[in-house]
């Protein structure tokens, strides 16, 4: 490690999964004796354990085994696979749902179904490192765009135009970004990427199940959206991912995703999970917004704290805090609060942005805003 160059060793974080550091909890983790309310993963509808999804897991462990044993076009497919990319496709009114075993394969296959060493992708200066991976992989040229800026996307997309009328383009951006709580303006970004003939594909990981008619998505409905990636391991509670598209698109990834191809299907109890997580959402059209709601009224209370008001309008609320060491202090400070929480330090964010990413969950208790309001008075 000492040979490594200052700026690679600053990346450097220390992982102990000691015994009984931190272990989950029906509403959060509990270190060592105190447990602690989880502020922090990505469970926003707080459905990792629900009984309905555990129940389904469990039935479809019995059915199917652990694992899918095969890739899907060999002997991996369950019925329970085609089942849910049916559902998905129906609820997100796309003609096809591929699923993968993770967001980050999902997102790499979608990445190489829409471009190559011929295409130029203009992609968000924050977009997941899964994506960027994918574009390089894919030889194609890759132009990054300032965080939701769609006059720098317009300049960059009639600039290339410009040099070639006829060069294949892809965008590439999240409708909820992780670490910022932002979302970009999908309907205009449609809008030029018509215009400008360019292709689009949008990472619904954090957005599924939160935001958008009844927790559609934001690229619900905006038929320009070429393709989106979403991830069942955050609002879904359980784990594995998809690719929902058009007919031919779908085809194209079936028959050329390596990605898709040659890897294990995703195992049958998380497809279960998932199927019965999305069956909970459909009944509970309401969810995404009552989060949101909830959001705002946390938004407005830390605003009036005397906090710089928190980015973004959904269940992730990114607290500034500047300075990577007093990110880490208030992080303990609100542990020793009872309240679990990250903080989110460089190279994740921006130098001098140091955060405390605060996740709103469905399920935490009404005071919670009260208890961490009360903490961070006292620091
Ligand atoms: C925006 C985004 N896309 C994709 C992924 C990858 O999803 P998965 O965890 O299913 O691999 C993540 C999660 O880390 C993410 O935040």
């Amino acid at each position: 490690m000492e040979s490594l160059p200052p700026a690679r060793r600053r990346q450097l974080r220390t992982w102990v999964p000691a015994p009984g550091s931190a272990r989950l909890q029906a509403h959060g983790f509990q270190a060592e004796s105190d447990p602690l309310l989880d502020l922090a993963s990505n469970d926003y509808l707080g459905l990792n354990r629900h009984p309905v999804l555990i129940a389904a897991a469990q039935a479809e462990l019995e059915r199917s085994g652990v694992g899918a044993g095969g890739s899907r076009l060999v002997s991996g497919s369950r019925p329970v696979h085609g089942a849910l990319e049916a559902e998905l496709a129906d609820w997100l009114g796309r003609d096809r749902v591929l699923l993968f075993p993770s967001g980050f394969q999902a997102n790499l296959a979608a990445i190489s179904a829409l471009a190559d060493r011929h295409c130029t992708v203009l992609a968000d200066r924050l977009i997941h490192h899964s994506l960027l991976v994918g574009v390089q992989a894919s030889g194609a040229r890759l132009k990054r765009f300032a965080h939701n800026d769609l006059n720098a996307v317009k300049e960059l997309l009639e600039s290339c135009r410009n040099r070639n009328p006829d060069q294949p383009l892809l965008v590439v951006t999240e409708s909820l970004f992780s670490m910022e709580g932002t979302s970009p303006a999908l309907m205009e970004l449609t809008a030029l990427c018509r215009q400008h003939r360019a292709r689009l594909l949008v990472d619904e990981a954090h957005a599924l199940g939160v935001l958008g008619p009844a927790g559609r998505g934001l690229a619900y409905g905006l038929e320009d959206v070429t393709m989106i990636s979403g991830t069942f391991g955050k609002a879904f509670g359980s784990g594995g991912a998809f690719l929902a598209t058009d007919t031919q698109l779908g085809e194209v990834l079936l028959q050329s995703s390596g990605a898709f191809r040659y890897t294990t299907a995703l195992a049958p109890p998380l497809v279960a999970a998932a199927l019965a997580a999305l069956n909970l959402i459909r009944h509970h059209p309401d969810w995404g917004q009552q989060l949101v709601e909830r959001s705002i009224l946390w938004r407005d209370h830390l605003q009036a704290a005397g906090w710089q008001r928190p980015s973004g309008c959904g269940p992730i609320l990114p607290l500034i805090v500047g300075a990577d060491q007093a990110a880490l202090d208030r992080q303990h400070q609100l542990e020793k609060a009872g309240l679990l929480t990250v903080a989110i330090r460089p190279p994740t964010v921006p130098e001098g942005t140091a955060r405390l990413r605060l996740v709103l969950h469905r399920d935490l208790p009404d005071e919670t805003l009260e208890v961490l309001l009360r903490a961070l008075a006292d620091g």
